[in-house]
């Protein structure tokens, strides 16, 4: 099974990177979003990307142009019909996903391999609704996906061995490093990062250092690109609470307890970048 044609439902920030990832590397793209804004969003996010990447000279006006020329935005999932993969990455919810599988399902033919990038979301529960479950399995790009060189690959207890030979070939062909993880709250690094996070909230809480120095610490120490602290505040306050809330309910295990400093900086409005305040100030 060699992918050849990517539908991504979904042209929000990681829909659209997928499908800017896919295009460059010669896969032809249906991108699908809920109405003509969203899809024009997306494309513009797209030419956006594709510009920087032209200005740091890995790409080429023409290979600008060839790339966006494979890519189709939509608002009708019947231009799904015939294509060999579709990935999900629309909103996280899973209502929201259930619906849109159903509806993908029906109108692909029962090989095409059908993937979701979500982050937090069982694959196992996802596939059982499939009427084909082997063919279903998780693909979690990373935040930028053309710069992030990580895909996930999640099988569900129902993934084929062929369904994950082709998402292994595909990532590969679209220029990432794919790692094989099994379905689990998380999965592979996010389980380990936010624990990492949250724990760096209670150092700060203990009163054991500074935010500065704790970051600091973290960088010159671990190599890290960026401090705990301040990459909290980059992805949010609250989605790194929400995230921790699940595996402290998923894994009954105390050691996913949230930092209760990270349940009163939320309490407060406190979010990080997107607030303007989180563990840091910032400009608005
Ligand atoms: P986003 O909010 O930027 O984009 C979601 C898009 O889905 C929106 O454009 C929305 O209009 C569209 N959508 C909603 N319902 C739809 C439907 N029925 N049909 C077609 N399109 C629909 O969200 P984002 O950040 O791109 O996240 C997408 C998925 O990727 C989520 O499952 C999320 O957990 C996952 N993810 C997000 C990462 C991040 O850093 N943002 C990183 C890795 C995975």
């Amino acid at each position: 099974m060699k992918i050849e044609s990517v539908g991504v439902i979904g042209a929000g920030t990681m829909g659209n990177g997928i499908a800017q990832v896919c295009a460059v590397a010669g896969l032809d793209v249906v991108m699908v979003d809920i109405n003509e804004a969203a899809v024009q969003r997306g494309l513009d996010q797209i030419s956006k990307s594709l510009d920087r990447l032209i200005k740091k000279e890995t790409l080429t006006a023409d290979g600008k142009a060839a790339a966006l020329k494979r890519i189709k935005g939509s608002t009708s999932y019947a231009d799904l019909k015939g294509l060999g993969f579709v990935i999900e990455a629309a909103t996280e919810n899973q209502a929201v996903k259930e619906k849109i599988l159903k509806q993908v399902d029906e109108i692909v033919s029962k090989d095409t391999i059908i993937a979701t990038n979500t982050s937090s979301l069982s694959i196992t529960k996802l596939a059982a609704l499939d009427s084909n479950p082997g063919r279903f399995i998780g693909m979690h790009f990373f935040n930028p996906p053309p710069l992030m060189a990580l895909v996930e690959v999640i099988r569900g207890l129902q993934t084929s061995d062929a369904t994950h030979a082709a998402i292994i070939d595909m990532a590969k062909r679209v220029g990432k490093e794919p790692i094989t993880v099994k379905n689990s709250p998380g999965f592979v690094v996010n389980r380990i990062l936010l624990p990492m996070i949250n724990e760096a909230f209670f150092v700060l809480s203990e009163g054991l250092a500074s935010p500065e120095d704790i970051d600091a610490g973290m960088k010159l120490g671990c190599n890290q690109p960026i401090g705990p602290l301040a990459l909290a505040d980059l992805i949010g306050l609250d989605t790194c609470l929400a995230v921790m809330e699940v595996y402290f309910e998923n894994f009954s295990d105390s050691k996913y307890r949230p930092c209760p400093l990270l349940r009163e900086m939320v309490a407060a409005g406190y979010l990080g970048r997107k607030t303007g305040r989180g563990v840091y100030t910032y400009d608005q």
